[in-house]
């Protein structure tokens, strides 16, 4: 890959500043300063270094972010607050997206980025990577209005969830995994069972929790064991 790609595609300098920065020889592949922005190099395997400081190089980059409430999950928008806002500058990358959408008004783990194709492996059904969530309720649910949760309850539009893994954890808490995403799915569940969801808050994807010290608002990179505790069975 060319060195100005390599470097751009890390996301820390705009195209004019990395040809600034190689031009200026404070770029080293392996030690040495090398001028040519056109450069052949192997990120994964040469040390590219910007004034002596080694460029983390990865291929993706994964975040946890934990959303806060009133933060939309889009890539843009107009008015509102968007995940990828609440991205610090040095964690921001190009083509950053939400590996599945949180509404507004709840809570938690937002993973981010930049790789579709294990976006699409976490969040097709098919491959079920339950997604966990703590939902308060308006009304003490009763078993049966828990077992049509779990037999795949049918939505008031007439579509159908697959089996959901439901536990109480206290009056109005439940514990509610699931491994598809339909707009607005637990509260359409809910809804359908006769029931209200008043607060939800997503505490896991798959086998890893949302980390219990991240702050609402914040996000940070997942290491690879982390990750691989994602699709881990
Ligand atoms: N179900 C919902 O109702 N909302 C979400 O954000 C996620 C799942």
């Amino acid at each position: 890959m060319r060195l100005d790609r390599s470097i751009a595609s890390q996301g820390a300098y705009t195209r004019s500043e990395i040809r600034k920065l190689i031009r200026a020889g404070r770029v080293t592949v392996d030690g040495a300063p090398v001028r040519d922005p056109g450069a052949a190099v192997d990120p994964e395997n040469n040390v590219l270094a910007v004034d002596g400081k080694a460029l983390n190089y990865r291929e993706h980059l994964y975040l946890m972010l934990n959303k806060p409430k009133g933060v939309i999950s889009a890539t843009e928008d107009r008015s509102a607050k968007t995940v990828l806002d609440l991205v610090p500058p040095e964690l921001f990358r190009k083509g950053l997206f939400p590996a599945g959408r949180l509404d507004g008004e709840t809570t938690g783990f937002v993973l981010l980025t930049d790789d579709g194709e294990f976006a699409h492996r976490i969040l097709s059904p098919g491959n079920h990577i339950m997604k966990t969530y703590i939902a308060t309720l308006r009304d003490v649910p009763p078993d049966s209005q828990l077992q049509p949760l779990r037999d795949g309850i049918e939505l008031r539009d007439g579509s159908h969830c697959l089996p959901a893994e439901v536990r109480i954890l206290g009056d109005r808490t439940v514990e509610i995994k699931i491994c598809e995403g339909k707009y607005h799915q637990i509260k359409r569940m809910f809804a359908a069972a006769g029931n209200r969801v008043l607060e939800l808050e997503r505490t896991a994807m798959g086998g890893l929790p949302l980390d219990p010290d991240l702050e609402p608002g914040k996000c940070r990179e997942l290491t690879a064991e982390e990750l691989d505790r994602i699709t881990a069975r």
